[in-house]
């Protein structure tokens, strides 16, 4: 059974769809999934999701699950530094078996909240900041962020060990990477 994660998965819509396509995903957020999990599990008749609350900066993830063929993450990584998502990436790496794939996005520099974004013109490895007030109640993003630029996103995942099959950006200006591992 492949095992997936999804790192800053929320409710959990895409680990529900990793475990209906047959997957044992493992669901890190720090808002509590538990109860809906098991909800999904028991409708599902197998213990397909697994759910932690907590910070993904505080855990290892070596030690929550076997090595991994799916490494899912959608508009969290720009939520943590950009040395933590690294490390993070690193470790990712090195527990992903052969051949497993990655689908990552983060938060754009080239947004509509990116264009006024106070660090927009620092390097993204010193970005680390609350996008504008007013922009930070239009789209509900409060806490700091580090913004990505286009091709930054795909560069850190490259540096980490992946092999970025394909980089991208949404219309909206959202940096999606999908990688392997060799
Ligand atoms: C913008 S939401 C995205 C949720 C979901 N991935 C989606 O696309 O609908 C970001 C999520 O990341 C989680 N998150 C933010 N920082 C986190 C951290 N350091 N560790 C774990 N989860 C985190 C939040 O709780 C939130 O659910």
């Amino acid at each position: 059974m492949p095992v997936a994660v999804d790192i800053g998965g929320g409710h959990g819509a895409q680990a529900r769809r990793m475990a209906r396509a047959g997957a044992s995903a493992l669901l890190i957020d720090l808002t509590d999934q538990q109860a809906s999990a098991e909800d999904f599990n028991r409708e599902l008749g197998r213990s397909a999701i697994r759910s932690f609350k907590g910070d993904v900066r505080d855990i290892d993830v070596r030690t929550l699950c076997p090595p991994l063929d799916v490494i899912y993450s959608q508009r969290m990584m720009g939520c943590i530094r950009y040395a933590e998502l690294r490390d993070l990436l690193k470790v990712l790496f090195e527990h992903a078996n052969p051949g497993a794939r990655c689908f990552l996005s983060a938060s754009g520099l080239e947004t509509e909240f990116g264009l006024t974004y106070p660090h927009r013109d620092l390097p993204v490895a010193e970005r680390w900041a609350s996008i504008t007030p007013e922009m930070a109640e239009k789209h509900q993003m409060y806490a700091p962020e580090c913004l990505y630029r286009d091709l930054e996103l795909a560069e850190l995942v490259a540096a980490c060990g992946f092999t970025v099959l394909r980089a991208w950006q949404s219309t909206f200006g959202t940096p999606k990477v999908i990688a392997e591992k060799l």
